[in-house]
């Protein structure tokens, strides 16, 4: 199997200016860019008090935090040290100057989510949203979330839910089967030389990975595509995309 990380690398190099400006596209001219963390109690599936109850004093690490908007929310909300780690040099270039403009400490490095540089029993909430999915070896990334983890940490994860993975949105139908082959092409831009490499598991898939590398999943959340909120008869999604989840996100504890 090829290492799909250099062309994933392009990838992201090739479209950060593009995706940045989707995350951007509300802000007023002049205005500040969002920067939600997935520890704020108003984050997608909210903040299990019992294994959070406060995000001030913590250490954070952000696993594939591609234009920063996670850490910088995270500074935000008054976590002590925070770092950001991603595979792509233009979006970290992003989360730097989002940062800049936000006016918060955090530190932003380039790195490999299965591979970190960063020192073992550092962290004591490690989040990952919208990137595992590109990671050839899970339970690497897993085992490093781990390491970097002091005992009793946290772990959030979020990838794309797997049966939102199985439609085509346009046709308005499925057009993969759960249990399919892993490893998938996406085109993101014809323009573009490079294409997303991205990887489908199960449900069951990550939770048993998570509990192999050392965790103990606590909670689950199958959570609406982000755009489905509202009122589903006044929106322009396909309806399809009211109907299954968009993200499934786990909350682990470091055993
Ligand atoms: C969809 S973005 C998500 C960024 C951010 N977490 C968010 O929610 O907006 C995915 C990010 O994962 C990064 N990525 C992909 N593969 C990676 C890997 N092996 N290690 C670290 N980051 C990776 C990409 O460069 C990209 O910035």
């Amino acid at each position: 199997m090829t290492d799909p990380r250099p062309e994933n690398r392009r990838l992201w190099n090739e479209w950060s200016d593009d995706f940045q400006a989707l995350w951007n596209a509300d802000t007023d001219e002049g205005g500040s860019p969002p920067a939600p963390s997935p520890l704020a109690a108003d984050a997608p599936g909210g903040r299990p008090s019992e294994l959070l109850d406060a995000v001030e004093g913590i250490d954070y690490v952000e696993l594939g935090c591609g234009g920063g908007q996670g850490p910088v929310g995270t500074a935000e909300l008054g976590a002590d040290r925070v770092v950001g780690v991603d595979l792509s040099g233009e979006q970290l270039r992003h989360a730097r100057r989002l940062r800049d403009h936000r006016g918060v400490d955090a530190r932003f490095l380039a790195g490999d989510a299965a591979a970190l540089p960063l020192a073992n029993d550092a962290f004591d909430v490690a989040a990952s949203v919208a990137a595992l999915q590109m990671v050839p070896d899970l339970e690497g990334a897993f085992r490093e979330a781990r390491r970097v983890l002091r005992e009793g940490g946290v772990f959030v994860l979020g990838v794309p839910h797997p049966i939102h993975e199985m439609l085509d949105v346009e046709a308005g139908r499925f057009e993969r089967g759960y249990f399919d082959e892993d490893r998938r092409r996406i085109t993101i831009d014809e323009s573009y030389d490079a294409e997303l490499v991205v990887f489908d598991r199960t449900v069951a898939d990550l939770h048993n990975a998570l509990v192999d590398a050392g965790f103990e999943v606590r909670r689950l959340f199958e959570l609406r595509h982000h755009r489905a909120d509202g009122d589903p008869g006044e929106s322009d999604l396909p309806d399809l995309l009211w109907k299954v989840p968009g993200e499934v996100r786990f909350w682990a504890v470091a055993a």
